[in-house]
């Protein structure tokens, strides 16, 4: 049995990839803000789908409920195999970078950095000292952003956040290789879920107008299944690889 991690996992992206890795035979521990008894939807979507799961309701960007997190995690699985730091919040407000908040700022900072930051450096700690379980010992993913790369300037700070998670990638990747604990990104495009719900009607009419080559819009599921893949035994010959799961919006075109 394969114990899984995942932040955010009440709704949107992560409930996907709560989802996937249930329905590949993972135990998951959902993280999110809100206790189970306010999300309906997501108990019946994950028991719908037999996931077997545990939910645990904590902020990831206070230090105390990190710690508490992972003595649950512990307590609950013994081991763990699989943390995905996919939690995530959009700027407080979007609007031009040179009316951004340092408030807003502080707070897209503490939760999509920060917070990814210190939770793998506790998980990390604990998973070096499991046994390896086929060809290594741990799978770290990273929800990144298409905005690790590209400038939104109507959402600097999140930019700003997105770029700092993809470095994260890289010095834990390096650091955590020797221990057989492979760490990924993921740079989601865009993704219905609630946080594009405000640019929902914008974004539609840009993709019919030709910005993606796979012209539709990305699901919950399409993150879900490359973060399946990635925890496999399938890349294990690879760490600190980043994989754009974005209808293609990286490729420069003219
Ligand atoms: N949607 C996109 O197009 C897109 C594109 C690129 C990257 N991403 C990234 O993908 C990730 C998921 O985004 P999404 O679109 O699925 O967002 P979403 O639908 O708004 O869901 C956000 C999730 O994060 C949880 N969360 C927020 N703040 C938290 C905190 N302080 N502590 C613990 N959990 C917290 C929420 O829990 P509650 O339900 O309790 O609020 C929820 O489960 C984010 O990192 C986002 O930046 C999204």
């Amino acid at each position: 049995m394969k114990n899984a991690l995942v932040t955010g996992g009440s709704r949107g992206i992560g409930l996907g990839i709560a989802r996937e890795l249930g329905v590949s035979g993972y135990r998951v521990a959902i993280v999110a803000t809100r206790p189970e008894e306010a999300c309906p939807e997501t108990t019946r979507t994950l028991n719908e789908a037999g996931v077997d799961y545990a939910w645990i309701t904590a902020d990831v960007s206070r230090q105390g409920d990190r710690q508490r997190i992972v003595d649950e995690v512990y307590s609950l699985f013994g081991e763990l195999h699989v943390l995905v730091n996919n939690a995530g919040v959009m700027a407080k407000e979007r609007c031009d970078i040179l009316d951004m908040t340092e408030d807003s700022y502080d707070y897209v900072m503490s939760i999509n950095t920060k917070a990814p930051m210190f939770l793998t450096q506790l998980v990390a700690r604990r998973m070096m000292e499991q046994p390896l379980q086929g060809a290594k010992r741990g799978t770290i993913v990273n929800i990144a952003s298409l905005n690790s790369a590209v400038s939104s300037i109507r959402r600097g700070e999140y930019c700003v956040s997105k770029a700092g998670v993809s470095m994260i990638t890289q010095l834990y990747a390096d650091r955590l290789a020797p221990e057989r604990i492979y760490v990924y990104e993921i740079r989601p495009g865009i993704i219905k879920t609630d946080m594009n719900l405000k640019v929902r009607a914008l974004y539609t009419e840009q993709i019919e107008n030709g910005l993606l080559p796979i012209g539709r819009w990305g699901m919950p599921e399409d993150i879900g299944k490359a973060v399946r893949a990635l925890c496999s035994d399938d890349f294990c010959y690879s760490t600190g690889t980043v994989i754009d799961v974005d209808g293609g919006f990286h490729i420069r075109r003219l």
